[in-house]
């Protein structure tokens, strides 16, 4: 059958890594989701720079319009990042009749509910595994693989640039700011890292994770979020002479009253799994009813780990573009019209 035909807005650390991922795999990943997957068009701002990996065969534009609205592409990739332009070129591609698979959780955790519901009535799928946890599957283990369970709480590391400046600082004795520049040297950090070192990528991952744990709208504005800006080398060092670890946790759970969402830095005790979570990797502990303790680790930032899922997400999308519309799995773990208020309890 003809290849599926993806346009990719954004060539950096993640739309580059999954242009590398795609090239690298490309029988595998043929063979797992049972046509070719395609970049037929690009989008960047540095046109000669993006020519030069991806050959003259492909488009490339600065205008990612131009690629949302092309009628040979079946699935746009958002990789540009942020909530303006991202937003306009999301809802542009869902309005197409695109499927959309997106790494930006800045975008849904401010959007998600407007783009989910639009995605819906369009009848298009918007896949985000790449959004959370970078190369953990933690979207869909959540989605699929715990759907029988009622889920109590999960918690965990879920920014690899604050753990890795974490990390550095304790192991190698680095400043806060050399940790910092090296976590932005790796590409591990966002485009503005106040959003890494304030908190606020997690409580966006996080209000992410909490919504299809629990079934209810995408609230980031009621997360609880505190970063690790005010952290000196003297706490990472009294702690560690305590018998603990300083990291900065993603917590969500349910309580008689409401949801708890919340994002600080917490004193773990080292013989804790998440205490020896070190650089930039990522887990998630996830509880559920019938399951029990769950727990989920891996690559949380970076070029390669970062398009696995990306790349993941475009085989789910074609292994169900060959499905009825009307069977294809719904994007979010609950059914859209099944999703339940519980309040989020202020912190
Ligand atoms: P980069 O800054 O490395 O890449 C952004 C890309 O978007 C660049 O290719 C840039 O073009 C292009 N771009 C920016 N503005 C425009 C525009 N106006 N028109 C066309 N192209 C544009 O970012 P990342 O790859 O690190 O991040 C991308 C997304 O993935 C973000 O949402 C981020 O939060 C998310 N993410 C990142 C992870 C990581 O580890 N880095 C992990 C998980 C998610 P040019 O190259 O020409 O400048
Ligand atoms: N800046 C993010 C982090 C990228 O450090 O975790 C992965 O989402």
């Amino acid at each position: 059958s003809s290849p599926v035909k993806v346009g990719l807005l954004g060539l950096g650390v993640v739309g580059g890594g999954t242009w590398k991922v795609l090239a690298r795999n490309a029988q595998e990943i043929a063979r797992r989701a049972g046509r070719n997957i395609e970049i037929v068009a690009v989008a960047v701002r540095d046109v000669p720079k993006a020519r030069q990996m991806v050959g003259e065969d492909v488009l490339v534009t600065r205008d990612a319009f131009e690629v949302v609205r092309h009628p040979d592409i079946d699935i746009v990739v958002e990789l540009i990042g942020g909530d303006t332009l991202a937003h306009d070129l999301v809802m542009e591609a869902i309005q197409q009749g695109k499927h959309v698979v997106t790494a930006n959780k800045a975008l849904l955790a401010k959007h998600g509910n407007e783009v989910f519901a639009a995605a819906h009535a369009k009848g298009v799928m918007v896949a985000f595994e790449a959004a959370v946890a970078g190369g953990i599957p933690i979207i869909k283990a959540i989605r699929e693989g715990l759907s029988a369970n009622r889920i109590q709480w999960l918690a965990g590391i879920i920014n690899g640039t604050t753990n890795y400046i974490l990390s550095e600082m304790r192991m190698k004795g680095l400043s806060f700011a050399e940790a910092l520049a090296d976590a932005q040297r790796l590409g591990y950090a966002e485009a503005d890292p106040t959003f890494d070192i304030e908190g606020v990528d997690a409580a966006h991952k996080l209000t992410l994770l909490a919504s299809l744990a629990f079934g209810i709208p995408v609230q980031f504005d009621k997360a609880y979020t505190e970063g690790i800006s005010n952290l000196a080398s003297e706490d990472i060092d009294h702690a560690e002479r305590l018998g603990y670890r300083i990291k900065l946790l993603g917590i969500t759970r349910r309580r008689e009253t409401g949801i708890e969402l919340r994002v600080h830095p917490a004193l773990v005790p080292m013989e804790r799994l998440l205490a020896n979570v070190e650089g930039a990797m990522n887990a998630v502990q996830v509880y559920g009813d019938a399951v029990g303790g769950t727990l989920y680790y891996g690559q949380g930032a970076g070029e390669l780990p970062t398009a696995s899922a990306v790349v993941a997400d475009l085989v789910d999308v074609t292994r169900l573009l060959a499905a009825d519309p009307e069977h294809r799995v719904p994007h979010l773990a609950f059914q859209p019209d099944a999703m339940d208020d519980i309040p989020i309890l202020p912190m």
